[in-house]
């Protein structure tokens, strides 16, 4: 526990959103070293708000200490112990501090989104303010960016790409040369329609998940489909880059739907085997595929690893979709949120 001394030597508060997968990271090659590249979109509303207070290391203490003000769950305490650890390489003085942390989600727990991407996100932002403080140096917006990107991304892999706005790649591919397994990259080739493209979370069930991520990607290790899901996670990465550059909405659809739908069959077929998707899931993917037939709307969904459902859309079709939504789809979830594409981390 850190007194709350006046001996502050730096504070800041910044914003971090959520992200969603549009090609999913699932499973790892070594340490938060991706099997596949992913794509993402940045989320708006869904965001993490971190203050970040840093103090002098009180003598008494060799060990680094630190408290979280909003969240008290040793397990968490222990997991940014353990962060703080595995960024030492990267910021050279963390160890020499204590720290005040605050942090706080604008969606709710029952959201099943996952909170890592947006806290782990505000936290290597927040740290990284200080580190440019100390070392100018990487203040080049560039590389500043891709500096808390890797920072993210080694306290939780989907973490990496919060930090950009609208659009972001993970993860070493031959279809696109800046591309880097150590950190995300921003998308900066995209057709205007994305630029406001709406994300409506469908609550299906808002219990815990069954299964971490971190079991998850463990089990693509010696997946019987392993090598089909390489092949099939870069094929789509090719597929959705051009996707998005021409705004060919139909074939975005496809791709989308298809790398969740692919996420969820490995799930199934890994060993053990685990089943995320909830009838009411499937309900609404097969009334969204036919809602898409009928009136040629570009509506998709997504899934990641839970039972809700993300549904994507262009924001000139929000009302007959929210009509869609309110209407067809009521009986199969308990609440929504609204969310769209949004701008990435900064500072408040
Ligand atoms: O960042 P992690 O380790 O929580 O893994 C995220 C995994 C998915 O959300 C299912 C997919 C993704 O790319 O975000």
């Amino acid at each position: 526990m850190v007194d709350k001394k006046d001996d502050k030597i730096w504070n800041t508060k910044v914003s971090c959103p959520s992200n969603i997968a549009l090609i999913k990271y699932w499973g790892k090659k070594e340490t938060q070293i991706p099997l596949t590249p992913s794509i993402s979109f940045t989320l708006s509303e869904c965001k993490t708000i971190t203050s970040l207070d840093i103090y002098p290391k009180s003598e008494a203490n060799t060990q680094i200490s630190f408290t979280l003000e909003e969240n008290e769950n040793p397990l968490f305490s222990e997991k940014i112990l353990n962060y703080f650890k595995s960024i030492k390489n990267l910021l050279p003085w963390i160890l020499d501090y204590d720290y005040i942390i605050h942090s706080k989600n604008t969606f709710p727990h029952s959201a099943g989104i996952a909170s890592s991407a947006s806290s782990f996100g505000a936290l290597a932002f927040a740290l990284a303010q200080y580190h440019i403080n100390l070392y100018p140096k990487v203040s080049n917006q560039i590389h500043f960016a891709s500096f808390v990107s890797e920072l993210a991304r080694l306290g939780s892999g989907s973490a990496s790409r919060s930090i950009f706005p609208s659009l972001s790649l993970w993860g070493k591919t031959i279809y696109h040369t800046q591309s880097s397994d150590s950190h995300a990259i921003c998308i900066n080739e995209y057709h205007e329609l994305f630029e406001t493209y709406q994300d409506t979370i469908l609550i299906v069930d808002s219990g815990i998940k069954k299964i971490s991520s971190t079991k998850g990607h463990q089990l693509m290790e010696n997946h019987t489909y392993r090598d089909v899901r390489i092949k099939n996670a870069n094929n789509r990465i090719n597929e959705l880059l051009e996707v998005l550059e021409k705004g060919n909405l139909d074939k975005f659809c496809e791709i989308v739907e298809a790398d969740a739908l692919e996420l969820h069959a490995l799930m199934m077929t890994s060993h053990p085997s685990f089943i995320l998707l909830q009838p009411n899931t499937l309900k609404i993917a097969q009334e969204i595929q036919d809602f898409r037939k009928k009136t040629k709307i570009p509506v998709c969904f997504t899934i990641d690893a839970g039972p809700n459902i993300h549904v994507l859309y262009p924001k000139e079709f929000s009302d007959k979709v929210k009509f869609f939504i309110n209407d067809t789809l009521k009986p199969y979830y308990f609440e929504y949120i609204c969310d769209q594409i949004g701008h990435g981390a900064n500072l408040i």
